[in-house]
């Protein structure tokens, strides 16, 4: 139907007649019954000059049949690369009407989410989202040649399954055939890879769909994919070799720098330096040490195992308010008090002044590197809750907006095997239960599991977790010692995970893998706050789709089959 792409005409395409589809972005009256009609198709816009457009309403669906010409003298649009051609002396075919949009198609829109996503169609059509999803086309397909150049096989894995364990809640599915049964949905292919490693396959990817039952937030939808990867006979530095080319190789195809290395970090470093376990290093203000600066002071708030702080630089100005609200911010994430001093020029100021020494009132801001009009914010208490909280001092102060500061890779090492205690006093696993502990702590175990680091690992891209993988426990003894430690019954980790086990007394092969989330990566490399704006057909944050309705009602003849009756909302 067509000899051109709108946005491909340049003048010299004079003199051409040519054919172009899409729909009318707008129309311009030019007198005499001529109007300018600007045609839109995902490459860009072209301006036709169109004699009797009376008809024509925007977002109608049009070809237009006309001939490429120069635009007069002074009329060029430099905004618009087809801005130096127009297509004159046309004649429209309407291949379809249009109601009038919801809202206009344009890169930039104020529309209620709500209303975009109802009408994703009319949505979809605006260049930024046409360019997301093509970038997301062009980044799953770098994905897909570099897995294959490492000699990896892409094997399809169930949906509808028993439980995976990665710690959200599952999206349940009812049996017909056995009423009262359920499958569940993969939270991610992680069992089945692992049963590919016992089968052979040795160096297994996909592009998985997982879904997780989970509260929405800007970098979680219910449905995402992964590039999730297994390989057999290797160990983390293998993974991260493997991964590393992979994120880079995708990263160049969607047009962007970034090195070949990826510097790496261990968990230790990122939790003293950023107070995180996926630091943004795309800017500095690290956490420093003030606890031997401190040492013996006489002030009560100061007095705790660990005292740190962060240099806020030139912020000396920030009003009460402001700060009121970080220190409860503070107290909220589990601080005792937030301790703020100003360098005012060179002197220091802050309400706590009188209750310093003077070698304290030297030490602390030459500690912290403070310089003239600083802001200086001091946290004390247990390690790990000083290095929380400024941690997210950190982030709510300086980080850069989602599209600054260029692509910042980081693999972040040697997390804790277990995250903290539950409240029965037993430790919560930081990965899944399958993670190999490290080699050198594994005498530990019993008397500080704390204290015992795993190999597990996860890659980090400005500050968001991109993605996690670990070396897979493959020894049914030091499995079940993990087990146990979880409090996991020998009866409850057969019925669970009964069939791993079983697969693994069949020659399991020492194994490790990772997986990515390729919604979040895309939309960093888009510049986009939310992955709903890589989704062609995403959730609203209360997990609506509002285009078709999901989730609704089921017939209860349907239920009557599946076995199931819905009961009242409890009040
Ligand atoms: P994990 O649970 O860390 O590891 O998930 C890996 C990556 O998947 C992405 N991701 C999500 N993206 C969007 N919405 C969500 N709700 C969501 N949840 C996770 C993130 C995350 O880093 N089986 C292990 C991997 C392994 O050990 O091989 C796993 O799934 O980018």
């Amino acid at each position: 139907m067509r000899t051109h792409m709108c946005g491909e005409l340049r003048p010299t395409d004079a003199g051409q007649t040519v054919s172009v589809c899409g729909w009318v972005a707008s129309r311009r009256e030019h007198g005499q019954n001529l109007a300018f009609v600007d045609v839109r198709d995902h490459t860009g816009i072209v301006q036709c000059v169109v004699d009797g457009a009376n008809e024509l309403r925007s977002e109608f669906v049009v070809r237009v049949t006309g001939t490429v010409r120069a635009r007069p003298e002074g009329t060029a649009n430099p905004n618009l690369p087809t801005g130096d051609v127009e297509v004159g002396d046309c004649t429209v075919e309407i291949l379809s009407q249009a109601e009038p949009p919801p809202f206009p198609v344009a890169d930039r829109v104020d529309a209620d989410e709500n209303l975009r996503l109802r009408h994703r169609y009319v949505d979809l059509r605006r260049p930024a989202m046409q360019r997301n999803l093509r970038l997301r086309a062009t980044v799953s397909s770098a994905i897909r040649r570099s897995m294959e150049a490492q000699g990896f096989v892409e094997v399809e894995t169930p949906t509808l399954i028993a439980s995976t364990p990665e710690g959200a809640r599952d999206f349940v599915v009812p049996s017909r055939l056995q009423p009262g049964s359920f499958y569940a949905l993969p939270q991610s292919p992680q069992l089945f890879k692992q049963l590919l490693m016992v089968g052979g396959i040795d160096r297994y990817y996909q592009l998985a769909r997982c879904l997780r039952d989970e509260d929405l937030r800007a970098d979680r939808q219910f449905e995402f994919t992964q590039l999730d990867a297994e390989m057999s006979f290797a160990d983390q530095a293998d993974v991260i070799g493997v991964i590393s080319a992979t994120v880079v190789a995708a990263i160049r195809a969607a047009g962007r720098e970034v090195a070949d290395e990826i510097p790496r970090m261990t968990w230790r470093e990122a939790q003293d330096r950023f107070g995180s376990d996926k630091p943004d290093v795309r800017f500095g203000m690290e956490l420093v040490e003030l606890t031997d600066a401190v040492a013996g002071t006489g002030f009560r708030a100061l007095q705790a195992p660990c005292v740190k702080g962060i240099r806020v630089p030139g912020e000396a100005g920030m009003g009460r308010a402001r700060i009121d609200r970080l220190t409860d911010q503070a107290k909220a994430a589990g601080a005792g008090g937030l301790v703020w001093l100003k360098m005012e020029g060179e002197t220091l100021e802050s309400p706590i002044l009188k209750f310093l020494s003077a070698e304290e009132k030297s030490a602390l801001p030459k500690a912290l590197g403070a310089e003239p009009d600083d802001l200086l914010l001091v946290v004390a208490g247990e390690r790990p809750t000083v290095d929380r909280v400024l941690g997210q001092l950190r982030l709510e102060l300086g980080r850069p907006p989602v599209n600054e500061g260029g692509i910042n890779l980081l693999w972040v090492t040697d997390f804790p095997l277990f995250e903290g205690l539950d409240g029965e006093g037993r430790p919560i696993p930081a990965h899944h239960p399958f993670t190999m502990p490290h080699p050198d702590d594994l005498d530990r175990l019993d008397a500080e599991p704390l204290s015992v680091r795993s190999q597990a690992y996860d890659l980090v891209l400005n500050g968001w977790e991109l993605g996690s993988g670990s070396v897979r426990i493959h020894r049914p003894d030091i499995q079940q010692r993990i087990f146990s430690f979880l409090g996991i019954e020998p009866e409850e980790a057969q019925s669970r995970f009964g069939f791993l086990l079983d697969a693994f007394r069949h020659g399991a092969p020492p194994h490790a893998g990772f997986a990515f989330g390729i919604d979040r990566l895309v939309a960093l490399l888009a510049g986009e706050e939310n992955i709903r704006e890589v989704i062609a057909f995403p959730k609203t944050q209360s997990g609506v789709d509002p285009l078709t309705g999901a989730p609704g009602p089921v017939d209860p003849r349907q239920l009557a089959e599946l076995g199931l009756r819905v009961l009242p909302r409890p009040t």
